[in-house]
């Protein structure tokens, strides 16, 4: 399963993708506004130049015109940047054009296996179903991210499933198991990954013996 990182942090990319697991970036317009006073263009470069990866960048437009406008425009910034574009009608008819000009559209806010297909049909490259804000009002968003990709998988698709509201260690794990081709992470989330009580246990048990043995 490809790692995504969803945030706009700079300290927070770098750090991740040095380790070496990140293999793309989402970002949208609220986490771009926790950055503040950043420059939305010139964060959107900066995250490419860090990240050998997809980007993907929020257009605000909602309607289709200029939905196309402020994607063509930002696919410009970098060819790592992916447009995001919200699952509207507008959203999936700007999807349609700016697929047939070669550009990546990730379709976002996408919380229904129906709504993924109609985005897989306008070419999208990337589908963003949002499973932790399904769970928020008593749905299994899990289960529609497995929808989504069962579709996609089925008709062979040329896109991506992105697990995106993602907000457990125990969502990545449901994912992986389920093969969902990619999850976008918090970097909070990420972190908690790397943690095993057992392991720092482990450590300091054969830090101690080796010390016994310098004596
Ligand atoms: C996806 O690309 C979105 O940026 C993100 O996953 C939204 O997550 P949230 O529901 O935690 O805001």
């Amino acid at each position: 399963m490809k790692i995504f990182l969803d945030t706009a942090n700079i300290k927070e990319i770098k750090d991740a993708v040095d380790i070496g697991i990140i293999d793309g970036v989402t970002t949208n317009p609220s986490l771009i506004a926790k950055e503040q006073g950043c420059d939305f263009k010139e964060v959107i470069k900066e995250i490419c130049g860090i990240v050998n990866g997809p980007v993907s960048a929020e257009v605000i437009a909602l309607d289709w015109e200029n939905m196309v406008k402020e994607g063509r425009e930002l696919a410009k910034l970098n060819n790592h940047v992916v447009v995001k574009i919200p699952f509207t009608r507008d959203g999936v008819k700007a999807t349609s054009i700016l697929a047939a000009d070669g550009i990546n559209v990730n379709v976002t806010l996408v919380f229904s296996p129906n709504q993924a297909l109609l985005a897989a049909k306008a070419g999208a490259a990337y589908i963003s179903p949002f499973a932790g804000r399904l769970d928020d009002i008593g749905h299994d968003g899990l289960e529609v991210v497995q929808q989504c990709q069962d579709i996609v998988s089925a008709y062979d698709y040329d896109t991506e499933i992105i697990a995106a509201s993602i907000r457990t260690t125990t969502h990545v794990l449901d994912c992986a198991l389920m093969g969902i081709d990619i999850a976008t992470i918090p970097y909070g989330v990420l972190m908690q990954m790397f943690k095993h009580p057992l392991t720092d246990i482990g450590i300091e048990k054969f830090l101690s013996d080796w010390k016994k043995t310098q004596q």
